[in-house]
């Protein structure tokens, strides 16, 4: 009798153990959700498509509501957004964090590019994952996927670099790779001899894009008339970074964009120009259009506020501004803004590409040909196109939210996971203090590297307040997030949605 009660006392207890344990698990979850939980309160909430003063209740990951004076669940944190503008977190669709590029490397890590981009409002990347020529495809993803695991502050994705195209082995890695969550591909028209393809590499990268279900994005530019007129330029002593532009004039990158066009057209493949700097390759690109080609159109923050000006500076400062396609003739953006404004001009990027000028531009000194391009921006953006497009009458707020965020997640696939403000979407939301005045600074500024090319410029407006999936990542300006905050984002191939 003693030991069947004994054996009782023990079962009893050790189910009390188990109640317990259970009791402050779920204290322990619930305490979490309760502390994950956040209600947005009185912002002007902006979507691509609406706008009205409104309150946002984010619990754990999510949007759960939008709506006018929700109630606040006990234990929630109230943020006030009087006065506030309440976008849906920023998307960056072409960046380059990790780039091994012209003999030297791009500065920033998954870290310190990744926090910048979250300072600056964009809760979301594209880096192109660009593997050398001689690297298997799948090698080189898996080094860019390592190299951001447990490292990115925001989320990120990738578009995959395709730079060369081996009949036998390249289909099943990239088909892997899509397999993956990795549902776009880039390729460069560009850069002979080094990250470029030739004819027959793309004619079959887009026709497997097309069975894969997957948007295929491009550099355009004849690379064979850049390396012509590069050599032409330097044998009549041009040598300094003022002659940038002329190797890569827009018609040049109008033939790119033409060539471009014709493939897509004739593989029956959906494609997205990325860079896109003048009207000479917009006007391409809206041809084939019109007649059916399936095409998205990125422009970039630096063509739509910075001019071929800024690259003929004396003394090699021209240098800071060398990228490609090179900035253009300040007539253009007049042009890209109508273009923006017109929904003819589908996003807006940085391709951030940061490389020192006092170690790494230098080294295109007496031959502009080896200055490493680029001109980073990731953290200037937002408060770039809200000073100078909304601020100036030449974009509206939602087109600002169009190409900033719901464009590149309907084009890549994130469509309404990311990209909008609505429930069941991620809570990435920037509470943005459209009042801010802040000036330009590479003292300042997260980015890793040691120049800014809008130096001194003013803006006017300031992400406060940023939240990755409802974790509060900027506050007051500054990141509070941690590295390993961002998550790698899957991507199912899909027919793209485009509307
Ligand atoms: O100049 C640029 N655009 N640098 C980054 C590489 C590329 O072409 O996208
Ligand atoms: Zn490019
Ligand atoms: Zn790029």
């Amino acid at each position: 009798m003693g030991l069947v009660v004994l054996e009782l006392l023990k079962r009893f207890s050790a189910l009390v153990s188990i109640l317990l344990l259970t009791a402050s698990a779920t204290m322990f979850i619930l305490h979490k959700r309760i502390a994950m939980s956040l209600l947005i309160r009185n912002g002007l909430v902006v979507t691509g498509a609406a706008q009205g003063i409104g309150d946002v209740l984010c619990v754990g990951e999510k949007i759960v509501a939008v709506g006018d004076r929700l109630d606040a669940p006990s234990g929630v944190e109230v943020v006030d957004a009087t006065g506030k503008y309440i976008f849906p977190g920023f998307i960056d669709p072409h960046t380059h964090i990790h780039l091994p590029f012209m003999g030297t490397l791009a500065k920033d890590t998954y870290e310190t590019g990744t926090r910048a981009a979250l300072v600056g409002g964009t809760t979301t990347i594209f880096d192109m994952c660009c593997p050398g020529r001689d690297t298997p495809h799948w090698d080189g993803y898996r080094e860019w996927r390592d190299r951001a695991g447990g490292r990115a502050c925001c989320d990120y994705s990738f578009h995959m670099g395709v730079t060369h195209f081996d009949r036998a082995s390249s289909p099943g890695e990239l088909r892997r790779i899509v397999e993956e969550g990795v549902s776009s591909f880039k390729v460069f028209l560009a850069y002979k001899g080094a990250l470029g393809i030739d004819d027959e590499a793309l004619a079959q990268t887009l026709s497997l894009a097309r069975e894969l279900g997957v948007v295929t994005a491009a550099h355009c530019e004849n690379e064979t008339l850049v390396s012509e007129l590069q050599g032409a330029l330097l044998r009549a002593g041009r040598t300094g970074p003022e002659a940038h532009h002329d190797s890569r004039p827009p018609r040049v990158e109008a033939e790119g964009v033409h060539h471009l066009m014709t493939f897509a057209e004739m593989m029956r493949a959906p494609v997205y120009i990325v860079h896109l700097s003048c009207r000479e390759a917009l006007e391409e690109a809206l041809r084939a259009r019109a007649r059916g080609v399936s095409v998205r159109i990125e422009t970039l923050i630096q063509y739509l506020t910075l001019s071929k000006t800024h690259a003929e500076q004396p003394a090699f400062e021209g240098a800071k501004f060398v990228m490609s396609p090179p900035l253009r003739d300040a007539a253009n953006h007049d042009a890209l803004w109508n273009a923006l404004e017109q929904g003819l001009v589908d996003t807006v990027a940085t391709d951030h590409a940061p490389f020192d000028f006092a170690t790494q531009k230098r080294m295109g000194e007496g031959d502009f040909t080896k200055i490493p391009n680029g001109i980073p921006a990731l953290e200037d953006r937002i408060n770039l196109l809200h000073t100078q497009g909304v601020l100036t009458g030449k974009i509206r707020l939602s087109t600002l939210v169009n190409v900033a965020s719901t464009n590149p997640a309907k084009i890549f696939g994130l469509y309404p996971r990311k990209g909008t403000v609505q429930p069941g979407a991620d809570a990435d939301l920037v509470v943005y203090d459209p009042g801010a005045r802040g000036i330009i600074s590479a003292r300042t500024q997260q980015m890793n590297v040691d120049y800014s090319a809008f130096e001194g410029w003013e803006t006017c407006g300031r992400p406060e307040l940023v939240t990755l999936r409802g974790r509060v990542v900027v506050r007051d300006g500054h990141h509070v997030g941690t590295p390993g905050d961002g998550q790698f984002l899957r991507r199912p191939a899909q027919p793209p949605r485009f509307s």
